[in-house]
């Protein structure tokens, strides 16, 4: 099967599908070869790498996230990867580091490595870009100075990005203000569409389901449809109202089998908005490997759909969905399919979950203003 048409634009599918097809057609169809048998050996079926830009990779969840890139876990275990490492000079010998401990570990999947300071190098060609880097809050320091400096970071790389990626890149923020980082990379890339630009709220959906999951003592792969409405901070919204959990007796609302409203509506949603906070406290450093995978689940999802009937929780550009107001990255329930995610529509919302809804909504607001006064 001839994959170059990734890299090479050959093809007459868009190239969203295009990546889509490279993935989904050789993970989830039998693989067959020109006389038409069976292919039993992957390995006689040799793919395109794709190209995976990690911005801040000396960082500590840039360090948890590329090996699970070259293992696979983003993009399939049967897809090479080259992976670009972003990071600023301070850190470039950090950074040639982890280089050397990729080329070390010697993942079959990994068939080559950029590590560079420079963003234009950085990237060059890239099909999926993670954007890790960024600078964090320091003691003393205003809102507004941590805000500036990251407005300006994601102006240039958006530039960067926009001249030099390959056609229709997807684009994750992971870096805080992660949904006004996004917000501003949309801004200053105008050529990339804005379905491509995104910011991770998986971290916090996962953690929703781990805390339903922990509840109720049952397999975290069996609770599904919890909500993340809005910010990636403690005004975010988890909602579990639309969650459901696989039973013997099939699917059950996460509401009746918790049968603890006040648990629901009060610890179980400060609980979730508060732990970063607790990880920070438990290990002194904020979250890294749960940041890590959930980065891979949200590429991987985006990238090679969701399961049927179910949906998952993705920082992406309001069209207006839910009243949310057009214009900012909020986070949504979406399902994926060929490379594309929607919202997923017409979900019953009660006046509780409303007003929550509307107050991470107003916090968006008041950063994404707080970012433009940046600019000027
Ligand atoms: N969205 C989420 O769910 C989520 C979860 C956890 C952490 N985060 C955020 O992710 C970011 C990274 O966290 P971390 O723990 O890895 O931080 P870290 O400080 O360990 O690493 C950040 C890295 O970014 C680099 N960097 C700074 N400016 C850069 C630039 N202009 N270009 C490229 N690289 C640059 C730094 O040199 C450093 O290596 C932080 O902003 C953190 O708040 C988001």
């Amino acid at each position: 099967m001839d994959l170059s048409f990734i890299m090479t634009n050959k093809s007459n599918l868009s190239p969203s599908s295009r990546l889509q097809a490279l993935l989904s057609a050789t993970l989830t169809t039998p693989l067959r070869s020109s006389s038409g048998d069976i292919l039993t050996n992957r390995s006689q079926m040799a793919k395109d790498p794709v190209r995976v830009l990690v911005t801040g990779a000396a960082g500590q969840i840039g360090y948890a996230l590329v090996p699970m890139i070259a293992r696979g876990i983003m993009l399939g275990a049967d897809q090479p990867v080259i992976l670009h490492m972003l990071d600023i000079p301070p850190a470039a010998e950090a950074l040639n580091g982890v280089k050397m401990e990729l080329i070390d570990a010697a993942f079959p999947l990994l068939k080559g490595v950029v590590a560079t300071t420079d963003a234009v190098e950085g990237c060059t060609g890239v099909n999926v870009a993670v954007m890790v880097g960024g600078f964090p809050r320091k003691e003393g320091m205003e809102r507004k100075d941590v805000m500036s400096k990251n407005v300006s970071i994601y102006k240039s790389q958006a530039a960067a990005l926009e001249k030099h990626a390959a056609p229709n890149c997807k684009v994750l923020v992971v870096a805080n203000p992660a949904n006004t980082n996004a917000l501003i990379l949309k801004e200053f890339a105008p050529s990339i569409p804005e379905k491509n630009i995104t910011c991770l709220t998986r971290l916090d959906h996962n953690r929703a389901l781990g805390q339903v999951s922990e509840r109720l003592n049952v397999p975290v792969s069996d609770v599904k449809n919890v909500i993340i409405w809005g910010n990636h901070s403690s005004s975010q919204y988890p909602d579990v109202n639309h969650a459901s959990v696989k039973t013997s007796s099939g699917e059950k609302p996460v509401r009746e089998l918790v049968k603890d409203d006040e648990w629901l509506n009060g610890e179980f949603i400060t609980t979730v908005q508060q732990r970063g906070a607790a990880i920070i406290k438990a290990r002194k450093l904020s979250s890294a490997l749960s940041a890590a995978s959930s980065a891979c689940d949200h590429i991987r999802d985006w990238v090679l759909g969701t399961p049927e009937g179910t949906f998952v929780s993705m920082g992406v550009y309001s069209d207006g969905s839910y009243n949310v107001p057009s214009g900012l990255i909020y986070s949504f329930p979406v399902t994926c399919r060929n490379g594309e995610w929607s919202i997923v529509q017409g979900l019953p919302i009660d006046e509780v979950s409303r007003k929550k809804m509307d107050l991470t909504a107003e916090e968006l607001k008041e950063e994404k203003d707080l970012a433009y006064s940046c600019l000027s």
